[in-house]
C-alpha cells in the first residue's frame, strides 16, 4: 500500500458482549497479512482484555504503559505471528477505566507516529455502550459491528447503532453476522435489523458477511491457537478470506474520521478542555 495513505482504521464493536469480536479481530488480522497489509490489532477492551489470552501471550508492556506514560508506542508493540503487531490490553485499575475522551483519541492518535509502517489498525473494542467503545468507534473510519442472529444481539446491535448515530451522527455501519450456520442465516438477521432502522434514512447499514459457526473455536482459544491458522479450508477461514478481501477494495471514506490530526485539534486543542471533557490533555510525557 501507499505510505503516504493514512491507515484504515477499522473499530471492531458489539451491542453485547461475547458476539466474537476478539476472535474475529485476531483472524482477520491473519488474513489481511496473508493479502501483504501491514496490520496492527489494538486490544482496546479495558474491561476484559482478552487478544493475549487467546494468543497466549504475555507481553512486557501493555496500552496502560503507554497511557500512564512509561513507555511510548514503540515499546508497547508486541510483534506477533505472520508479522502482526498487536497493542495489548490490562486491566486497568478502576479509576483509570473511565478514561477521558482526550485519552481515547490520544491512544488513537499515538499511532499516527507509526502510520507510514502499517497499512490497517483493527481496534477490538469493549461490548456496548460505554464511553470507551464510542470514543474509539468515533476515531476510526469504520465501524464493523459484530453480531450474531440471535434476537438478544440484533437489539444491542441496534441499541449501539442508535447511540452511535443520535449522539455522534454516525450514519454508515457495516455488520458482520458471526456464527452463522449457514449462508442465508446472515442476510435474513441482517434484513430483521434492516428493519428496526427502516424508518430512519439517515442510517445506512451494509452487510459486510458473515463467518461460519466453527465447532472448534473454543478449544482452539483455550490453547492460544488461532481457528484461521489451525483450520485453514474450514468454513470459518474461507469466510474470513472473503473478509478480508472485501475490506481491500473499501473506499477510503472521505471524512475527517481516522485522520487523527483533527481529532487531537478539536480535543486536545481548545475545545477539549472546555467541552467534552473539561480536562488537562492527555498524556503527561511524551508518547511518541
Ligand atoms: N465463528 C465462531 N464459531 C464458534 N465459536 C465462536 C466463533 N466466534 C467466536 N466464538 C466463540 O465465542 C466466544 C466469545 O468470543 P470472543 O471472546 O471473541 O467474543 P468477544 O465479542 O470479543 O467478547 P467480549 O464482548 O467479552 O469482548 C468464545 O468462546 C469464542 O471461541
Ligand atoms: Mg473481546
Amino acid at each position: 500500500m501507499d505510505d503516504n495513505k493514512p491507515p484504515l482504521v477499522i473499530a471492531i464493536a458489539s451491542g453485547k458482549g461475547g458476539t466474537g469480536k476478539s476472535t474475529l479481530s485476531i483472524s482477520l488480522a491473519m488474513a489481511l497479512a496473508d493479502l501483504g497489509r501491514r496490520v496492527t490489532v489494538l486490544d482496546a477492551n479495558f474491561e476484559l482484555p482478552s487478544i493475549a489470552t487467546l494468543l497466549n501471550i504475555s507481553p512486557t508492556y501493555t496500552i496502560t504503559d503507554l497511557i500512564e506514560g512509561r513507555q511510548s508506542i514503540r515499546d508497547v508493540i508486541y510483534n506477533g505471528p505472520q508479522g502482526i503487531n498487536f497493542i495489548l490490553g490490562s486491566s486497568l485499575p478502576k479509576p483509570m477505566r473511565e478514561l477521558s475522551t482526550a485519552h481515547h483519541f490520544g491512544i488513537v492518535n499515538a499511532f499516527d507516529t507509526i502510520s507510514k509502517e502499517l497499512d490497517i489498525l483493527i481496534v477490538d473494542t469493549a461490548p456496548g455502550i460505554n464511553s470507551s467503545t464510542l470514543n474509539f468507534v468515533r476515531a476510526s473510519q469504520e465501524v464493523l459491528i459484530v453480531t450474531t442472529s440471535e434476537p438478544v444481539a440484533i437489539a444491542s446491535a441496534n441499541a449501539l447503532i442508535k447511540t452511535l448515530h443520535c449522539s455522534y451522527n454516525l450514519q454508515k455501519f457495516r455488520i458482520l453476522m458471526n456464527r452463522v450456520h449457514d449462508t442465508y442465516e446472515g442476510p435474513k438477521a441482517f434484513k430483521t435489523l434492516e428493519k428496526l432502522n427502516f424508518n430512519n434514512n439517515e442510517i445506512f447499514l451494509t452487510y459486510a458477511g458473515h463467518i461460519h459457526e466453527h465447532k472448534s473455536a473454543r478449544n482452539a482459544a483455550s490453547k492460544g491457537q488461532v481457528i484461521y491458522k489451525m483450520f485453514p479450508k474450514s468454513k470459518f477461514s474461507q469466510d474470513m478470506k472473503t473478509l478480508s478481501q472485501k475490506i481491500d477494495t473499501w473506499p477510503i471514506r472521505e471524512t475527517p474520521r481516522g485522520h487523527i490530526e483533527f481529532f487531537m485539534d478539536k480535543l486536545i486543542g481548545k475545545g477539549a478542555r472546555t467541552s467534552d471533557t473539561n480536562e488537562e490533555p492527555i498524556f503527561n510525557t511524551p508518547i511518541t
